[in-house]
């Protein structure tokens, strides 16, 4: 009897080079089962293991998520707290495996308010994981899209080089990088809360109900699934063949 094969797994369109997430929901996951908030951070990190491994098992090459925003600090002091000594937990545990899976991580945001062991560990984790090239994930923490545009303005004017908006986006956090193809929020919400405001210029928006940790591969897919049957046409006409990404005269 011929031995039975596993479906191929399934695989993104090659046009999905980039999603972008905002993991929103993981308070109010949390309040619902009556666990403190931090128990939905936690299992949010869960979370985005599953996306991870979605995201390599779909062939997508890049994914960007928003961990921290630079407004998150408006947060009582003992939720800011506890995420800090989260993601330093995070990437003590996590680094080795991601690197086994072939992920390169790149943190983007600003560090200079973080600990002296969350620094360390972001460096170790962005040097260790250099040569790998299956994943890139970014991890914006402490990222803000207003600050991300200065930043970059500041070096542009900083170099001599004259403004153009292909010079400037070369100084933007992700320069190099495809811009996101598809922007996934959970949590009801359908807002950007200051994440990548430059980057997202042309993505396509999915807005999904569940609280974060909810979010598992099966959502992924019907998230891929959707971005497949959307037409992008950069200011073009329907069935008219675009270049991938914004063109400008
Ligand atoms: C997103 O979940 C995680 C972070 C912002 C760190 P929230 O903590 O915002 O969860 P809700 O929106 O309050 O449910
Ligand atoms: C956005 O979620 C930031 C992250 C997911 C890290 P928020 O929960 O902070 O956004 P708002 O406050 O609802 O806009
Ligand atoms: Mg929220």
């Amino acid at each position: 009897m011929a031995a039975k094969r596993n479906p191929p797994p399934e695989q993104a369109p090659p046009s999905l080079r980039h999603i972008a997430v905002v993991m929103d929901g993981n308070g109010r996951w949390a309040t619902r089962r009556l666990l403190p908030r931090s128990a939905g951070h936690k299992f949010g990190v869960d979370a985005l293991k599953a996306l991870v491994r979605g995201c390599i098992v779909q062939g997508v090459p890049v994914l960007t998520v928003f961990a921290f925003s630079s407004e998150n600090w408006n947060r009582p002091a003992d939720e800011v707290q506890g995420l800090m000594e989260l993601f330093v937990q995070v990437l003590q545990r996590e680094t080795a495996t991601l690197v086994g899976q072939g992920v390169r991580l790149r943190f983007i945001g600003k560090r200079e308010a973080f600990s002296d062991s969350l620094r360390e560990l972001i460096g170790r984790a962005e040097a260790d994981s250099a040569s790998q090239d299956r994943l890139q994930l970014n991890i914006a923490l402490n990222y803000g899209g207003r600050w991300d545009i200065v930043q970059a303005a500041q070096a542009l004017a900083a170099s001599g080089e004259p403004f153009s908006e292909d010079a400037l986006g070369r100084h933007m956090c992700l320069a190099g990088l495809p811009e996101p193809d598809l922007l996934i929020r959970t949590g009801g919400e359908h807002r950007i809360s200051n994440f990548l405001l430059w980057q997202l210029a042309y993505t396509e928006l999915y807005f999904s109900d569940l609280l974060w940790p909810e979010f598992d591969e099966k959502a992924l897919a019907a998230a891929i699934a959707e971005f497949a049957r959307r037409e992008r046409r950069y200011g073009g006409v329907p069935g008219q063949p675009v270049a991938a990404g914004l063109r400008v005269a």
